[in-house]
């Protein structure tokens, strides 16, 4: 049976360089691979009271429910100030709750950091890592994906030109369908 996958951007920019590529990791992925989006951007700004009084907003109750059904997740981000971008934080605090009931625990992860500058992304990616060990995310080690240079990999149909890196990409899937075999 396909593994599921549930890919979390991390930016709502309608041009996001994140999501050109997140495509492009979905098209590369192998057979064996069921690779779907799940939306971020409606999920209203954490806060504990909603939980604690039994009255969580219905998007975070849809999205709880929706990641329920995932084996794995591919992370697809940008960085913001050297960090996670606060709407993927705060999808990842609004699915740890209620306490006990992370929807994150033990699923295969992977992350991919994208920046159309030089560093790729680095603080990001390894912010992200941080948040994931406690969450019990099973999260591919090797191979690494910090991608710079991002506003020159895509022509004007978000397709990605560059042969080489669309083989890196093509090596990452093929690891994490491993990965997710192992672990997921
Ligand atoms: C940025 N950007 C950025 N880039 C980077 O490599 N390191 C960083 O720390 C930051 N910080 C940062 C903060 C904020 C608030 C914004 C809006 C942007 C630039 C960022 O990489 C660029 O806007 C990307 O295009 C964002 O990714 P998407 O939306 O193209 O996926």
């Amino acid at each position: 049976a396909n593994a599921k996958i549930a890919v979390i951007v991390g930016s709502l920019r309608k041009d996001s360089f994140s999501r050109k590529l997140a495509k492009a990791l979905m098209s590369l992925a192998p057979a064996g691979l069921e690779l779907k989006e799940v939306a971020i951007g409606q999920l209203t700004m954490y806060n504990q009271d909603f939980d604690d009084e039994g009255t969580p907003p219905k998007e975070w109750a849809a999205f709880r429910e929706t990641m329920k059904e995932y084996t794995g997740v591919l992370f697809v981000t940008p960085e913001y100030n050297r960090s996670v971008p606060a709407v993927l934080k705060n999808a990842l605090d609004v699915g740890s709750r209620p306490y006990g009931q992370s929807i994150w625990n033990g699923k295969a992860g992977a992350i991919v950091s994208v920046s159309p500058g030089g560093l790729s992304a680095f603080g990001a990616n390894h912010h992200l890592r941080q948040s994931l060990v406690f969450l019990n995310v099973l999260t591919m080690q090797q191979p690494e994906a910090y991608i710079g240079n991002a506003a020159n990999l895509f022509d004007a149909d978000g397709a990605l030109g560059n042969a080489e890196t669309r083989e890196f990409l093509h090596k990452f899937m093929l690891a994490f369908a491993e990965w997710v075999k192992k672990v997921g």
